[in-house]
């Protein structure tokens, strides 16, 4: 090896041992008498102190030769210092060289190499090897890393295998558009990348496997955003013989050893809360439940003062900001321009502050005197310091938006603080959602799904009042893990791929394989699939999950790395029997 100990290692114990180190230049000091080089490694940095008279004049020439991020191997005396540092864990120590080694030179990075970084985003993916040089990036793969071995010692406990299911499929309609790889082979047929290994997991219950998972990437061709990635990976579980019970209660067992395990975080019960809640009080399938804040129904309260926008809206709704009542008019506009925002979408913004003194000012006080106005207070349950906010119009519409308002009030009142986690359960999701588009139903989840027993007869009379036995896992508004029990009769599933508008030949052709399966003695069935970069990025206190992904693509689907995706050559084109130009 070229060297005896990592950059990170050495302490006052060993000082007077002969060692050597290897590792990059961080950076080199020339005092003219004492010239300093800092190396790094994964594990630390090393201060290496060169007194030049004595030092002999090659160690000399060559440390004043070094540039940032030369790799080179140092052999010397581990001396104690003469100014220590309490920055860095080796700041008791220097060495004092006899031999220092150019592994290699380096030409000057584009960006430095340091915790806060001078690189933007763009130039740091495209030179993605030196940004993992730098501490924060290395300390999220890091956790990654643990999170992953934690996974598999939870879950080898619990008896589930790893099994590896293929990743050139046919697609599985799970929600989003299917990356595609052509056939040599078979010209003019494609195979799938994975969007989950769905009907996989499935199959291997039906094989005996009986607790299946893996933590296995997933493909889906989706708008990205902070918390996707067209390829992402799952940790992807499947229990044979289970009720959705024993799911939840796995599950929540495996969140609560990894909050243990890699933060020493003991998270209490996950508090369960249905879907129909979740909308109602949050306007939102995936609450941050740190805070409560919930939505306050007016339309009893506020209707038919002559207020038009009132007495239009379907729906009156707002929320009560603990304290912010002194909010400035400075401070209400920019409230109000952003729930105009086109994203959000509302028409504006109505708000009452409860003063200390007990008075209520209202946006609309020409509409609604005090004696009204104490009825929005008693609705909210308002506190003397509070202000209510509220938003009016079409229900879902008004609901999304104040759902949105309410995490920007949440933001600005200081309470989404990233180190609190609140993790609970969304229970009940209807099967089926109505896409008005297509004019057709689109199941929730995904067509695997069932329904729950006490709902089935409702599938043809009311198919958009089933519930499905589905669950996620919601930890501080995000959506980090779902799954559902599964059907597994024939017959079933052949009547939601009818709901779902496939033909009988559609759904024999597309899953057939998986129909025929569940009459050779398919056992009830479930699962869940954890979004695993979710779960890294919010152990690690951030929002993006790119900074968790050694290699991510950006914003565009794009790795600028390797400048992913390109165009093939013609020759190649023709092997696989494409015409892009007729395509
Ligand atoms: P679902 O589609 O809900 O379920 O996905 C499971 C979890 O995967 C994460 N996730 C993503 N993470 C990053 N980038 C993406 N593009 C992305 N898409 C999804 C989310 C999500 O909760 N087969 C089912 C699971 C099952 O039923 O067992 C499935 O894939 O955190």
């Amino acid at each position: 090896m070229l060297r005896t100990h990592t950059c990170g290692e050495l302490r006052i114990s060993n000082v007077s041992q002969t060692v050597t180190i290897s590792g990059w230049v961080q950076g080199v000091r020339d005092k003219g008498s004492l010239l300093w080089i800092d190396l790094r490694d994964r594990y630390g940095i090393t201060q290496i102190t060169i007194e030049t008279e004595n030092a002999g004049k090659d160690i000399v020439d060559i440390a004043r030769s070094l540039g940032r991020e030369f790799v080179i191997s140092v052999t010397g005396k581990v001396t104690e210092r003469y100014s220590k540092s309490d920055k860095i864990a080796t700041g008791d120590i220097e060495i004092t060289p006899d031999k220092i080694v150019v592994l290699n030179s380096a030409i000057t990075p584009p960006f430095t190499i340091e915790d806060e970084t001078d690189g933007g985003d763009d130039i740091r993916m495209k030179y993605r090897y030196l940004d993992l040089r730098r501490n924060p990036v290395r300390q999220n793969l890091e956790l990654r890393h643990r999170m992953a071995i934690e996974t598999r010692l939870f879950l080898d406990k619990l008896n589930f295998l790893e099994v590896e299911t293929p990743v050139l499929i046919k697609s599985t309609p799970e929600g989003a558009r299917d990356f595609v790889v052509p056939s040599r082979m078979n010209q003019g047929e494609f195979y799938a990348l994975p969007q989950s290994p769905q009907t996989f997991k499935q199959l291997l219950m039906v094989g005996g496997f009986d607790r299946y998972y893996q933590i296995v990437k997933c493909f889906r061709d989706e708008d990205l955003r902070a918390d996707r990635q067209p390829e992402f990976t799952q940790i992807d579980c499947e229990m044979a013989f289970v009720e959705q019970e024993d799911i939840l209660n796995t599950f929540e067992g495996l969140t609560r050893h990894l909050f243990k395990s890699v933060k020493g975080i003991d998270i209490p019960e996950l508090t369960r809360m249905t879907y129909a809640d979740a909308m109602k009080f949050y306007g939102n399938d995936k609450p941050d439940i740190r805070f409560e804040m919930k939505f306050v129904e007016l339309n009893e309260v506020v209707k038919g003062k002559s207020f038009k926008v009132f007495d239009d809206a379907g729906l009156v709704v707002g929320i009560c900001a603990k304290g912010a009542a002194e909010y400035s008019r400075k401070q209400l506009d920019e409230l109000t321009e952003f729930v105009k925002r086109p994203q959000i979408g509302a028409t504006g913004l109505v708000y009452a502050r409860y003063n200390t003194d007990g008075t209520i000012k209202s946006s609309v006080d020409k509409f609604y005197n005090e004696e009204e106005l104490k009825k929005w207070v008693a609705a909210f349950n308002a506190q003397p310091g509070d202000l209510m906010l509220i938003l009016a119009g079409e229900e879902n519409k008004t609901r999304k938006a104040l759902s949105e308002l309410r995490l920007e009030m949440g933001n600005r009142l200081g309470l989404r603080d990233k180190n609190t986690f609140a993790c609970h359960w969304v229970v009940d999701f209807p099967l089926l959602e109505y896409n008005d588009e297509l004019n057709r139903w689109h199941a929730m989840h995904h067509p695997f799904t069932s329904p729950k027993p006490e709902d089935i007869a409702l599938l043809s009379t009311n198919p958009g009042a089933v519930r499905a036995n589905a669950y996620d896992m919601v930890i501080n508004g995000v959506e980090v893990g779902g799954g559902s029990i599964r059907i597994f009769n024939k017959q079933l599933q052949s009547q939601m791929f009818d709901l779902l508008g496939f033909s009988k030949e559609e759904a024999q052709a597309q899953f057939g394989f998986l129909m025929n399966a569940f009459e050779f003695g398919a056992p009830p069935h479930g699962g869940i699939a954890f979004g695993f970069d979710r779960l890294c990025s919010l152990f690690g206190g951030a929002e993006v999950i790119r900074d968790f992904i050694a290699f991510p693509k950006n914003n565009s689907g794009r790795d600028v790395m390797i400048d992913s995706p390109s165009p093939i050559a013609q020759a190649q084109l023709t092997e696989l029997g494409i015409d892009v130009k007729k395509a």
